[in-house]
């Protein structure tokens, strides 16, 4: 075995050489073949589909553009997202804003910059924005977001579409009050619904069980009302490879039975059916990115547990302290060596929680080594902070063996940039 881990055709040694650590690495090439693998198992297989790219996954003026390229649609959740999105060129009809607490400024911008569509979240916004429509003379496209109402089987914090979830409307409340009210409402115009059920989903069971309440609630407006919806966006959440979930699903395990219920339900019903829209952001961009960071401490602690500290953690990927994601790791400069040393990998936060992998085998390691963590694409750029005044890392992206610096490293001047 070489020495050095090589990343998609890249040296991760001498990536962390020459922009050093900690130290984002995304593989472009990576990213087009999940675009391209949507392509072929949703998008071309299926007319009258979209997939959007939820880009609070990861979001930068680079990876907008690859998106574009890819012909994606975008889903974004707030004002700087959107602010981002039409700095990269892309075009506000293929933009669909969603978010649980939309601030009205945020509404406002959406509204003036034409965001295709705004995925409403409760009664509140939508009396807003109806209101801030009318003012402008526009009536908004929207989608109404329905928690379907099913527990999906992932951590707490990234399942959505239980009851007591914060998102969405009630399929109830819709039925009774809701679709008569949006209906009245001169400033919206309702496209259709929108559900999500969770995120880092391994099964598709929530998505079909959703389906077919949605489709419940599609038969019951279309016999009380006549409504025919244009639009209905199932959402994302297709699982990805983590240390505690061996492969990343295929995007047709969760899509192609909600295809099929989808289809033959407007076989029957005769109408034609809607747009599908899929959002995905992690199966995007999940795999496609490692953190590479360098040890920084070695110790073996009082209970026996031997610890590698290493230049980053929390700060920069949240996730294990948030909801104890699993990574996989690797020695990068010491691939060759016998993986026989039981370590934790600490990160260098002042929280107890900030583990970055419990009890993983690696080479021993030594100050100065360096350690790459897997799927660190999505959530990890787009959650990091500054806790410690840790500046958040360099954002590398590699293409065919080539590599370029997409985002500079935070200076320690950065951080303070902004105080008077
Ligand atoms: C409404 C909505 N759509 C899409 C996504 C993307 O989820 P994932 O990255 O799991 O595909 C999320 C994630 O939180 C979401 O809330």
């Amino acid at each position: 075995m070489e020495k050095n881990l090589i990343f998609h055709g890249s040296d991760v040694p001498a990536l962390a050489e020459k922009y050093g650590t900690p130290l984002y690495v995304m593989s472009i090439d990576d990213i087009r073949q999940r675009c391209a693998e949507i392509r072929v198992s949703f998008t071309d297989k299926y007319e009258n589909t979209v997939a959007a790219f939820a880009c609070k996954a990861f979001q930068t003026l680079e990876m907008i553009r690859l998106i574009k390229e890819e012909g994606l649609s975008l889903d974004i959740v707030s004002g700087g997202e959107l602010y981002a999105a039409l700095k990269a060129g892309f075009d506000p009809a293929h933009i669909g804003f969603h978010g649980n607490a939309k601030t009205p400024r945020e509404l406002r911008e959406a509204l003036d910059a034409g965001v295709g569509t705004i995925i409403v979240d409760n009664f509140s916004e939508l009396e807003l924005l109806n209101r801030l429509a009318l003012e402008r003379g526009i009536c908004q496209g929207i989608l109404l977001r329905v928690t379907p109402g099913v527990d999906s089987h992932t951590h707490l914090y990234i399942a959505t579409g239980n009851l007591d979830s914060k998102f969405g409307f009630s399929v109830p409340e819709i039925k009774k009050t809701v679709f008569e009210q949006v209906r009245e409402m001169k400033g919206v115009d309702l496209k259709g619904f929108h559900y999500h059920v969770g995120s880092q989903l391994t099964e598709n069971n929530s998505h079909i069980m959703a389906t077919g309440i949605m489709l419940d609630l599609l038969a019951n407006l279309k016999v009380r009302f006549g409504y025919v919806p244009r639009e209905l966006n199932c959402g994302g959440g297709f699982g990805i490879r983590y240390a505690d979930y061996p492969e990343r699903s295929a995007v047709s395990t969760f899509m192609d039975p909600v295809m099929d219920m989808i289809n033959s339900f407007y076989r029957e019903s005769g109408d034609p059916r809607p747009t599908v829209i899929i959002e995905p952001g992690r199966w995007i961009v999940g795999e496609a990115g490692i953190t590479v960071y360098e040890v920084s401490s070695v110790k073996t602690n009082a209970a026996g547990r031997h610890y590698a500290g290493v230049n980053g953690g929390l700060s920069d990927n949240p996730r294990t302290a948030l909801y104890d994601a699993k990574y996989e790791v690797a020695a990068a400069d010491k691939m060759d060596q016998p993986w026989d040393t039981l370590t934790t990998i600490a990160g260098k936060c002042c929280e107890s929680g900030d583990i970055i992998a419990y009890d993983v085998m690696l080479p021993k390691m030594e100050i100065g080594d360096l350690l790459a963590v897997y799927s660190t694409g999505a959530y990890n750029y787009s959650m990091a902070g500054n806790y410690n005044r840790l500046p958040r890392p360099a954002v590398v992206m590699i293409e065919n063996g080539e590599d370029h610096l997409s985002v500079r490293r935070e200076t320690y001047e950065d951080m303070i940039e902004r105080e008077l």
